[in-house]
C-alpha cells in the first residue's frame, strides 16, 4: 500500500492507493480428489519446466512469455543444490541462480510456479543436484534416515523456503507458488534402501509439512506417499495412473515430451502428435494437471551435466527448443490441445463422468455439467483409423489419436490432426549459409611437464582415491605413482602392458612424459579397463594417468556411491611365454593433483593478460588452448558456436563458460528416422523409438546466449583435450530456413518465418492426397498441377500469411473414399 498527496491548487489531500499488484492478495490453494482448487475452484493446470539455470536472465521473460502464448498456467523448475551451495554454508544466488527473481518474472506474466525443492533433483544435472562436499561429510548415508544427511537437507530446503517467504511467493502469501515438491521419485529406487528408506521418506514428508508453507507438497513416483503429501506420476503417458488416496487429484508431474541426449548418442525426438495423444488420454481419464518435462530444456552450461556423458545441450525436442526459440510443430500443436482443455474446465472438473466402450480399444468418455456435456474419443489402435456412431452421427478417430469435442458434436481438436506449421531451423553465419566468418586462432599448450615429467601433486595417499574426494573443484585430476624396474623385471620389458581398471569417464596416459593412450566410455557402454603395451626403462618409471569427469551420476539407488576416477586396480604387466609377472600399483604412493594449470591461470577469463602464441597455428594437438576474437553476430536470433572438426574440451565466450563440447563423438549408425520416412507417433513411445543424427556429432552447436556477448571485441577460448581443427570453428545464427504447414479440410493453415524475415518462394504445395512430410513432399492421386499458384500469391513476399485449405480456394478435388483430404506446403523463408 502507498500514499500519495494530490493538491488542487492550495487545498491537498492524501490519497491512499492498495497495490493492485497479485502480492496483495493471499489466494487459497487446496484439493480434493478431483482437482487443485484455486480459491475454492477446481482448476485445470498446464504448466510447463523451465530450469532457471538452463538460461539466462535475459531469457527469462522472452521464455515465460511463449510459455503463456502456448497456454501454460504455470511454470515448474527444481531448486539446484550444490549450485547454490558449492562449498558448504557459501551460497550463490547470482546471475541465473537468483531463483527469487526467476519467480517474479513469472509472477509478473502471471502465470503460477510449480517449485520442486527437491532438493535432489535427477534432471540430467551433476551428482543430480547434491553438492559433492556431502559426500565427504563423515558419517553421512545420502537419502536415507542418516542424521548428518538429513541436518543438511532439512537446513538448505528451509533455507529456499525462508528466502520464498521472505519475498511473499507462496500463494498464500499472495504469490505465484502454488504447489511444491520434496524428495523427487524416492518411490523408483527405495527398496536397497530397506527400513532407513521408509522412515526417510515419511521423516521427508513430516519436515516438509513442518515448514507451514500454506500450498500443497507432492511426492512424485511415491506410491507410500504419506499424507498430506499428493503421490503423482511421472511418465511417458500416465492416463492408467491413480493416487494413493482418495482424496488426491490426478496429477501429471513430469510428462516426458522428448528426452535427454548423451554424448555419442543419436537425437531424440517425440512427435508431437504422440505427446498430444497422451495428455488428450490423460485429461480423459480424469487427470487434471499436467506439467511438461521440460517446456524448455536449454543449456548445461559450465560442469553442470549430470551423468556420466550428458550433453551440454539439454534441448529435450521441448517446445521451446535450446535457444528459446518455437519448436514447431509441437509448441502450436500442444497450444491447440491447451486452449481446448480450458474451453472445457469447468465441465472436467465438476462434470459427471460415463464411458463408453466401442470396442477395439476405442473409448468415448463424457463429461456432464449443468446440462452440458463434453466428449473425448480415444482409439488406441497403433494402426487401424475408426469410425464411431455416437448419437446419430458417424466420427472418425484415427489410430492413436484422441477427439475433444466440448459440446460433444463437433469435434474441435484431434490429437493427429496437426495444423501448424513446422519450423526448419538453419544454422547461418553472417556471410551465408554455407561460409562461416573464419576465425583467426592463436594458441597456448597446456603445462604439462609437472604432472607428466616430474610427477608433482598436491596431496599423497597409498590408495587409489575416489575423485569425489577432491569435491568436484574440477573435472581433471591427476593419478601420478613411479615404478621401479630392477634388473631382474628387465628381462619383461619386452612384452609390457599398463592396464587400469576403471578408468574414471575418460582415461589419458603418460608414461615417462610421453603421451600412451586414452580411453573413454559412454551412457550406454561402461567399458571399464584400458591396456596398453608400453615400453618401460630400468630405474625409476613415472606414471601419471589424468581421469577425466564428464558429468556426475545423478539418478539410481545410491547414485552418490557410484565410484568416480580410477578405481583400480592399475598394474604394470609383463609376459614371457606362458609366464606373466604382475606388478599392482594400486598400493603405490600415488600423488594427485585436481585441475589443470591453464584453469588454475584462468586462461578462459576475458581479456586476460597471459601470453598467447601467433605461431604456426597446431592442428589435431592434445592438451591445447585456442582464443580467437570476433564481432557479434548481426541481429537479435540466438547465436551459436559451430565446433566442427574440435575434439573434446570446453568453451568460454568473454568468459562465460559454455560447457563441455565434444563434437568429435559421432552417434552411431542406423534406426534414424529422418524426414525420408518420418518416425510412426501411432504406438507406445520409448526414449530409443525416434532418433535423427545417425553418424553425426552428437552435439555440433554451442548455445551463447546474447547476453554473453558485448558490441565490440569479443573473446572465444577453447581448451581441446584430445585435438581437434580449430580452423573449422566459427559463430552462427540459429533462423527459420524453411517452414511446412498442413491443413485439413477446411481449416485455416499459418504460416511464418522468423519474426521480420518474409516468404520468399513456395517450394511444394498441394491440395488432396498429398504424401511424405517436410523435406519431401509428394503429389498424390487428386491433387492438381495448379495448387501452388493460391499459395504463392497469398504468402510470397510477406512475413505471415494464412490460407483455408478448401476447394473454394482450390478446386473441386476427386479423391478416393475414407481421405482426409489436406492442404500440404512447403514455403522456403
Ligand atoms: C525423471 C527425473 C527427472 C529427469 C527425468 C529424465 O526420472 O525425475 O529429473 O531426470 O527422469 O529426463
Amino acid at each position: 500500500m502507498s500514499m500519495m498527496r494530490i493538491c488542487f491548487s492550495s487545498l491537498c489531500i492524501w490519497v491512499v492507493i492498495i497495490a493492485l499488484n497479485s502480492c496483495a492478495f493471499a489466494v487459497d490453494v487446496s484439493h480434493d480428489g478431483r482437482a487443485l482448487k484455486i480459491d475454492g475452484q477446481r482448476r485445470i493446470i498446464l504448466s510447463g519446466a523451465i530450469h532457471y539455470p538452463r538460461s539466462t536472465t535475459h531469457m527469462w521473460p522472452d521464455l515465460i512469455k511463449k510459455a503463456k502464448g502456448g497456454g501454460l498456467d504455470a511454470i515448474e523448475t527444481y531448486i539446484f543444490w550444490n549450485a547454490h551451495e558449492p562449498v558448504r554454508r557459501q551460497y550463490d544466488f547470482n546471475g541465473n541462480l537468483d531463483f527469487i527473481r526467476f519467480i517474479k518474472t513469472v509472477q509478473n506474466e502471471g502465470l503460477y510456479v510449480f517449485l520442486r525443492i527437491g532438493p535432489y533433483a535427477c534432471a540430467e544435472w551433476n551428482y543430480g543436484g547434491f553438492p559433492v562436499w556431502l559426500h565427504n561429510l563423515p558419517g553421512i548415508q545420502l537419502r536415507t534416515a542418516n542424521d548428518v544427511f538429513m541436518k543438511e537437507m532439512q537446513n538448505f530446503t528451509t533455507l529456499i523456503v525462508d528466502m520464498v517467504k521472505q519475498e511473499k511467493l507462496f500463494a498464500s502469501q499472495g504469490g505465484p507458488i502454488i504447489l511444491a515438491q520434496i524428495e523427487n521419485e524416492y518411490g523408483n529406487i527405495m527398496g536397497p534402501y530397506g527400513a532407513g528408506g521408509k522412515a526417510y521418506i515419511n521423516w521427508c514428508a513430516n519436515m516438509a509439512d513442518s515448514l507451514s508453507i500454506g500450498v500443497p507438497w507432492i511426492m512424485c513416483q511415491q506410491p507410500d506417499a504419506p499424507q498430506p503429501m499428493i503421490n503423482t506420476c511421472n511418465g511417458f503417458y500416465c492416463h492408467e495412473f491413480q493416487p494413493n488416496n482418495p482424496n488426491s487429484p490426478k496429477m501429471w508431474t513430469e510428462n516426458w515430451l522428448g528426452w535427454f541426449k548423451a554424448w555419442g548418442n543419436k537425437h531424440p525426438y517425440r512427435p508431437a502428435e504422440d505427446v498430444a495423444f497422451g495428455v488428450a488420454r490423460f485429461f480423459q481419464n480424469g487427470g487434471t494437471f499436467n506439467n511438461y518435462y521440460m517446456y524448455h530444456g536449454g543449456t548445461n552450461f559450465g560442469r553442470t551435466s549430470g551423468g556420466p556423458y550428458i550433453t551440454t545441450t539439454y534441448d529435450y525436442d521441448a517446445p521451446l527448443n535450446e535457444y528459446g526459440s518455437l519448436n514447431q510443430p509441437k509448441y502450436g500443436h500442444l497450444k491447440e490441445l491447451h486452449d481446448a482443455l480450458h474451453s472445457i474446465e469447468k465441465i472436467l472438473t465438476y462434470g459427471n463422468i460415463s464411458t463408453i466402450d466401442f470396442g477395439n480399444s476405442v473409448n468415448g468418455t463424457v463429461y456432464s455439467y449443468n446440462g452440458n456435456s463434453s466428449c473425448f474419443f480415444s482409439n488406441e489402435n497403433s494402426t487401424s483409423d475408426a469410425t464411431i456412431h455416437y448419437k446419430g452421427v458417424d466420427y472418425k478417430i484415427p489410430a492413436w489419436s484422441v477427439s475433444i469435442l466440448p459440446d460433444c458434436k463437433k469435434e474441435v481438436y484431434n490429437t493427429a490432426k496437426v495444423n501448424t506449421q513446422t519450423s526448419v531451423m538453419v544454422k547461418k553465419s553472417d556471410n551465408g549459409e554455407n561460409e562461416p566468418i573464419s576465425l583467426e586462432w592463436r594458441w597456448r599448450p597446456e603445462e604439462l611437464d609437472t604432472t607428466v615429467v616430474y610427477g608433482k601433486g598436491h596431496v599423497s595417499a597409498t590408495q587409489l582415491l575416489d575423485q569425489k574426494v577432491m569435491n568436484d573443484v574440477s573435472d581433471y585430476l591427476w593419478y601420478m605413482t613411479s615404478v621401479d624396474l630392477k634388473k631382474n623385471d628387465i628381462m619383461w620389458s619386452h612384452n609390457m602392458s599398463l592396464r587400469v581398471n576403471g578408468t574414471g569417464h575418460i582415461l589419458h596416459a603418460y608414461i615417462n612424459g610421453k603421451y600412451v593412450g586414452s580411453k573413454w566410455g559412454g551412457y550406454d557402454s561402461v567399458d571399464n579397463v584400458y591396456e596398453t603395451n608400453v615400453k618401460l626403462k630400468h630405474g625409476k618409471n613415472q606414471i601419471s594417468l589424468l581421469s577425466a569427469t564428464v558429468g556426475l551420476q545423478n539418478y539410481g539407488a545410491r547414485f552418490d556411491l557410484v565410484r568416480t576416477g580410477l578405481a583400480g586396480p592399475v598394474e604394470i604387466i609383463g609376459r614371457r611365454g606362458d609366464d606373466t609377472l604382475i606388478k599392482d600399483l594400486s598400493t603405490h604412493k600415488w600423488w594427485y593433483q585436481s585441475g589443470l594449470r591453464g584453469f588454475d591461470d584462468h586462461l578462459f577469463k576475458f581479456k586476460s593478460t597471459s601470453t598467447w602464441r601467433w605461431d604456426e597455428l597446431p592442428i589435431n594437438r592434445r592438451m591445447t588452448w585456442y582464443k580467437a576474437s570476433f564481432k557479434a553476430p548481426l541481429g537479435e536470433e540466438p547465436v551459436v558456436l559451430d565446433l566442427i572438426g574440435l575434439g573434446k574440451g570446453m568453451a568460454w565466450v568473454n568468459g562465460h563458460s559454455l560447457g563441455r563440447y565434444w563434437a568429435s563423438y559421432i552417434a552411431g549408425k542406423g534406426n534414424c528416422s529422418e524426414s525420408e520416412q518420418p518416425c510412426d507417433y501411432r504406438g507406445k513411445y520409448s526414449a530409443e523409438k525416434c532418433v535423427s543424427g545417425c553418424g553425426k556429432p552428437s552435439q555440433r552447436w554451442y548455445h551463447v546466449p546474447r547476453s554473453f556477448l558485448v558490441e565490440e571485441e569479443n573473446e572465444v577460448v577453447l581448451f581441446e583435450e584430445f585435438g581437434g581443427n580449430p580452423t573449422l570453428a566459427g559463430f552462427r545464427r540459429e533462423v527459420v530456413g524453411s517452414v511446412c504447414g498442413t491443413a485439413y479440410e477446411n481449416r485455416t493453415m499459418e504460416l511464418s518465418c522468423s519474426p521480420g524475415r518474409t516468404i520468399s518462394a513456395i517450394g511444394f504445395a498441394a491440395f488432396g492426397d498429398a504424401r511424405g512430410s517436410c523435406g519431401s513432399f509428394r503429389k498424390g492421386a487428386c491433387t492438381s498441377q495448379n495448387d501452388a499458384l493460391p499459395v504463392v500469391q497469398e504468402c510470397v513476399g510477406k512475413e505471415k500469411c494464412r490460407i483455408v485449405a478448401a476447394e473454394s480456394v482450390f478446386g473441386s478435388r476427386d479423391c478416393e473414399e475414407g481421405i482426409w483430404k489436406r492442404l500440404v506446403v512447403e514455403a522456403l523463408c
